[in-house]
């Protein structure tokens, strides 16, 4: 029996896809290069933005042309989108055998498994974590690792608190101990995922476990072995003195931070419910520059929120300059049915004027991305090796701590930590030579 995935949306997503692929390879599954050769199709799909849908959409007509030729073929739906759509995926798409949640991965072996496949959905949050499961890594180097599911703020443009629940954190000890058998078996860098990764452990004061995202830092930091530790997404609410001096205090910590903006205007932000103001991120910026100066800062921002003014927009623009950001995803606001804004607002900003602020934030952004790459020009940095270059085959691929891509002239081999001498930049990648010392730490 053959299977085909394919995932969509974030980190969290492509990391619940590679437990998706362990789960069924465990019961006998093999992948398929393609749909066309698959026994089960398998979507892991997103529904962020109205754009997330309407990919997903397009992929899954070519599902309803395979099961049109071949009706045994099984059509399985996992992830945000079905889970905002269970009440009408079945309906809506009668080709559709299974439908399950991001709460139910653990569960898709048992579902599959089923001899009648009767428009079959699973949807609670009360399973297990998919971080627990058996995984098909991509990456022999690098591993994501779940620390906490689901998501408690009441962002009023933002759908997935409802698609992925409630937060619920791992156990430290599963955490460690899943580090310690990543970093036995290679891993060199680790990601630890959760949709608000700095409220990591409140959860659990309720079962006596006294635990922090600062003390997780440090736990894994201190796994022999791991070279590298990364995290995403945390919310400028939650990024406690803990957590800034836990990254200060562990060199394994990345010098990179993805601290979601949003928006420039306290006006905004407001509108928005993220419960800080443009003041006390910029305060939070400050705080973090003075404790990690090769800090690396990316952000999200969203441009034609509802009531999002031409001063309002101005403010975004001018929070790239003064939190000099190294990048920033940038995205036109989506209006996502279910949400309060959706529910209690007027998506009033013309789509004209939206595509002007993007077009002018994107320019910001790259300038000053490519302003801040040449710091790191004409000096050592180290490189963890991630493989050969995608577009230079004679080149090597890989990342610094503060996350950007190098592409490099040497000899080291993936998973090998090396200093490169930095010699060119553009705005998200840099350009060296492997210095005569390699590192194998
Ligand atoms: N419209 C536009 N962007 C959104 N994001 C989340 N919800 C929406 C929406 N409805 C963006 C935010 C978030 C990122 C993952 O996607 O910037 O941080
Ligand atoms: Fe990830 Fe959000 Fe998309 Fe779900 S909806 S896949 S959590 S980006």
């Amino acid at each position: 029996m053959r299977y085909h995935l394919t995932t969509f949306g974030c980190q969290m997503n492509a990391h619940d896809s590679e437990r998706m692929k362990g789960v069924l390879e465990d019961i006998g599954y093999r992948p398929a290069a393609e749909r066309d050769d698959a026994d089960l199709i398998v979507f892991n799909t997103c529904t962020i933005r109205g754009s997330a849908d309407e990919r997903f959409l397009g992929n899954l007509g070519e599902a309803k042309r395979v099961k049109g030729e071949r009706p045994d073929t099984v059509v399985a739906i996992g992830g945000c989108w079905a889970q905002a759509q269970k009440d009408a995926v079945f309906e809506q798409f009668p080709f559709v055998d299974i439908a399950f949640g991001p709460g139910e991965v653990s569960r898709l072996g048992e579902l599959v498994a089923r001899e009648r496949l009767d428009a079959l959905g699973a949807f609670s949050f009360d399973g297990e974590f998919s971080g627990s499961l058996p995984a098909r890594r991509e990456r022999a180097h690098q591993a994501w690792v779940q620390i906490s599911v689901g998501c408690n703020c009441v962002c009023a443009y933002c759908i997935v608190p409802t698609v992925r629940g409630r937060e619920r954190s791992r156990p430290p000890a599963d955490i460690v101990g899943e580090v310690e058998r990543l970093a036995a078996d290679g891993v060199r860098e680790v990601t630890l995922l959760g949709q608000n990764v700095n409220s990591y452990g409140r959860d659990l004061r309720a079962d006596g476990v006294r635990t922090s995202f600062g003390e997780i830092l440090r736990a894994v930091s201190a796994v022999r072995g791991i070279a590298r530790v990364r995290y995403t997404s945390p919310h400028p609410k939650d990024m406690k003195e803990d957590v800034v001096a836990a990254m200060a205090d562990c060199p394994e910590v990345c010098r990179h931070l993805h601290l979601p903006a949003q928006s420039g205007s306290t006006r905004i932000l407001k509108a928005m419910r993220r419960t800080y103001s443009r003041e006390r991120y910029l305060d939070l910026v400050a705080r973090l520059r003075d404790a990690l100066p090769d800090l690396s800062l990316t952000t999200d921002l969203i441009v034609g929120f509802p009531g999002e003014t031409d001063e309002d927009f101005a403010e975004t623009l001018s929070l790239v300059d003064a939190c000099e950001y190294d990048g920033a995803y940038t995205f036109i606001y989506s209006e996502r049915p279910g949400t309060e804004a959706a529910e209690r607002l007027v998506d009033d900003v013309p789509d004209a004027v939206k595509r002007e602020r993007i077009a002018a934030l994107v320019d910001r952004v790259q300038d000053m991305g490519r302003r801040r790459a040449q710091r790191f020009v004409g000096a050592d940095h180290e490189v963890l090796v991630e493989g050969p270059s995608r577009t230079a085959p004679d080149r090597i691929r890989g990342r610094l701590s503060q996350n950007i891509a190098v592409n490099f002239r040497g000899t080291a081999p993936p998973g090998a930590l090396v200093d490169v001498h930095i010699d060119g930049a553009t705005s998200m990648t840099l350009s060296g030579t492997q210095s005569e010392v390699a590192v194998l730490a």
